[in-house]
């Protein structure tokens, strides 16, 4: 099949080491799978896309176990299948979650058997998508015995889409997929897109943008482009969403919509949204209604309230337990959850305090259906910063962990900047909630209504991410919702295999440039000790938060005269000890967040003997070092990569090291003229 956008890392090329291919069509050349259920059918389709190309043939497609053949591939249910029951006890299944799977090998009547089933159908797709994803790295299937489970419930992508004019908030990949003119009509990358997801274990997808009104009141972002998002709610566009869920449902991934608190003013006709008033409770339940209507399985909202000039239960002096609880019983008949953005500052004090002290005096009252959706930090997806003190403060709270996808503020659709390693510090950060060994991703894990949101980073563009690279980031984040325990080279070796296929050089040299690339920006962008908005931040949506501007919001970095860096001690506060009193710390604290937490005299001296504008200096020129290696690496797999993307991403080194440059330039200048300290290594800047 052939269309104009790229498979990322679904692209099966052909087994090539002889020994390997024969032992796969050993085991897949014949695949006996159940017809039942809308989810084994989309197994069966992968099942053919995917071993045809790994096999170099189609593969036999059997409904009753193949006779004369070395060995087959079973996918079903246990009940249904006799290989089955041959390779996995009726317990195992029993205990088995219900999107969890066994990949098995077994010798049943004399054939080398693989077995993939589960307690779901939706379980058995996650199955085939696992063997598919051995295969493609070229691992072993003779003798497996793999038993998953995700350790997250709640695996959502957010998009920042929209509607109606097409463009992605914080999207640098061209505008959205979603085509609400032309729906109800579909499109059929709407069916790729889920199997991306779907292959990475994604079972929920927010359509719209959490800004859902053009802000018009003093405070409101003024980046926010217009957009009337709230109108998906309106009857006329229900059908519009239905047709996107009948896609998505197929791939087990439930449709949500980011709502406006006001709704009931704006696609009702009430003239308050004062969430206990009892016109407004009654608004939201017929709107429940009407939406299950169209979508049985519809997951429910996301809402960003009182926030960035977006209404919310403050307008009515009502607190965020009572607003989110309204949504909650109106889903609640249905099976339906809130998410609520803990997303919420004023611009009167810093913000890195406000969520805790507006969430945490709540925990307890929210709704079983409601979830805290944290942002990983305290600010703003930031290159770097400490956690969100709110983990581990809300025991009596579902919760999940916003991460962006989308590179925001590290480089956009231009850096290669690989987020898996920034998202791994934060899930192992220890909270000490529970003692120490509370790390963040425990707070996250088995339990429904809980696990982690990401900001996709998907667009029109015939790559998806806008740069090749970034689909990394698309992979990555599902990987990890799914078990936050895996570890970043494990995510990194599996994406690349899939992507740039098996060439050893390759893998090393791929590997090698995502591991670099976060350090990388965080040396030129941030000078790598915890400082953070050193970027344009006025204008357009489209132009900020790329280019270095670091005058613009000195209350972030605190940079003065006598020195650089934020006070924070009433952040540090927030946490449980010791973390806490190891943030409070100077000595501490540790260095990649020093400035985050502290205001340092520009000449103080570091633990390796070098200042503070010292280390600033050097992390800068070495970051732009850094781009220049990742771009040589890069450079010599002209032969090794296909032209397409070798090109592409050659491109865009080019342009970062060029920008590496002109951040590392501005923010040595910068920080020159306030401390007035010249670079021990004489080094000026340069083109
Ligand atoms: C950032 C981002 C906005 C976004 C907001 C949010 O401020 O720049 O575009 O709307 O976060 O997460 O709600």
């Amino acid at each position: 099949r052939v269309t104009d956008y790229d498979d990322c890392w679904l692209q099966y090329d052909t087994v090539e080491d002889p020994t390997i291919r024969s032992s796969y069509r050993t085991r897949c050349a014949h695949v006996f799978a159940s017809t039942e259920g809308p989810e084994l059918g989309v197994a069966r389709d992968e099942l053919r896309t995917g071993l045809s190309g790994l096999l170099g043939r189609d593969p036999h497609l059997w409904m009753h176990p193949p006779r004369s053949v070395d060995g087959f591939l079973a996918v079903g249910r246990r009940e249904r299948m006799a290989v089955v029951r041959a390779a996995v006890d009726a317990e195992e299944i029993d205990e088995l979650h219900e999107e969890g799977y066994i990949v098995r090998s077994v010798e049943w009547e004399d054939k080398d058997c693989l077995v993939v089933t589960a307690a779901t159908d939706k379980g058995m797709l996650y199955g085939v998508y696992h063997l598919l994803r051995r295969m493609a790295a070229r691992r072993p299937v003779a003798d497996v015995d793999i038993v998953e489970e995700p350790t997250t419930e709640e695996r959502l992508i957010n998009h920042w889409d929209n509607p109606f004019r097409a463009s992605v908030e914080r999207g640098y990949a061209g505008t959205s997929i979603f085509d609400w003119e032309q729906l109800p009509d579909l499109r059929e990358r709407y069916r790729d897109y889920a199997r991306l997801l779907a292959s990475v274990g994604i079972n929920g997808i927010v359509l719209n943008n959490v800004n859902t009104q053009k802000p018009a009141r003093p405070g409101a972002n003024p980046a926010i482009a217009e957009m009337e998002g709230w109108q998906l709610l309106q009857g006329r566009n229900l059908p519009k969403v239905a047709a996107i869920a009948s896609v998505f449902r197929r791939y087990g991934i439930q449709t949500y919509l980011s709502v406006n608190y006001a709704a009931p003013i704006l696609a009702g006709d009430l003239d308050t949204a004062d969430p206990l008033d009892d016109d407004v409770a009654q608004w939201w339940a017929d709107k429940a209604d009407e939406v299950y209507d169209h979508v049985s399985d519809f997951g429910g909202f996301l809402v960003k309230a009182d926030s960035e000039g977006q209404p919310g239960p403050y307008d009515y002096d009502r607190n965020h337990a009572e607003g989110a609880n309204l949504l909650g019983r109106a889903l609640e008949p249905y099976g339906g959850r809130v998410y609520w953005r803990a997303f919420v500052y004023a611009s009167h004090k810093d913000r890195s305090v406000q969520a805790y002290d507006t969430f945490e005096p709540l925990d307890g009252e929210f709704l079983d259906n409601v979830t805290v959706q944290i942002k990983n930090g305290p600010i703003d997806f930031q290159p770097r910063e400490p956690i969100s003190s709110l983990f581990g403060s809300m025991p009596e709270t579902n919760i999940t962990c916003e991460l962006q996808i989308t590179q925001e503020y590290t480089g956009q659709g231009v850096h290669a900047c690989y987020h898996v390693p920034l998202w791994k510090e934060t899930l192992d950060t220890d909270t000490y909630a529970d003692g120490e060994g509370t790390p963040v991703k425990e707070l996250l894990a088995h339990r429904d209504g809980q696990g982690l949101a990401g900001v996709g980073n998907v667009g029109e563009d015939p790559n998806w991410t806008g740069h090749y690279l970034a689909q990394s980031n698309l992979y990555g984040y599902g990987r990890l919702a799914w078990d936050p325990d895996l570890d970043t080279e494990t995510i990194t070796d599996e994406w690349v295999r899939q992507t740039f296929g098996n060439d050893p050089d390759v893998v090393e040299a791929v590997s090698d440039i995502l591991h670099d690339s976060w350090p990388a920006v965080l040396d030129y962008t941030t000078g790598h000790l915890g400082l953070m908005h050193m970027m344009y931040n006025q204008g357009d949506v489209l132009e900020n938060h790329y280019n270095p501007s670091p005058g613009e919001w000195p209350g972030y970095h605190g940079a003065t005269e006598d020195g650089i860096g934020v006070d924070r001690s009433e952040y540090a506060e927030q946490f449980h000890s010791p973390l806490s009193e190891r943030y409070a710390s100077v000595e501490d604290c540790p260095d990649e967040l020093l400035l985050f937490f502290h205001h340092l005299p520009w000449d103080r001296e570091l633990d390796d003997g070098t200042t503070v504008v010292q280390r600033l200096y050097d992390n800068c020129f070495e970051g732009v070092e850094e781009v220049r290696s990742m771009r040589d690496r890069w450079t010599e797999l002209d032969d090794r990569v296909d032209t397409t993307r070798h090109r592409h991403i050659a491109e865009r080194f080019d342009e970062q090291l060029a920008h590496a440059k002109h951040w590392r330039d501005t923010l040595v200048t910068y920080f020159y003229d306030h401390a007035g300290i010249p670079d021990a290594r004489g080094r000026v800047p340069r083109d």
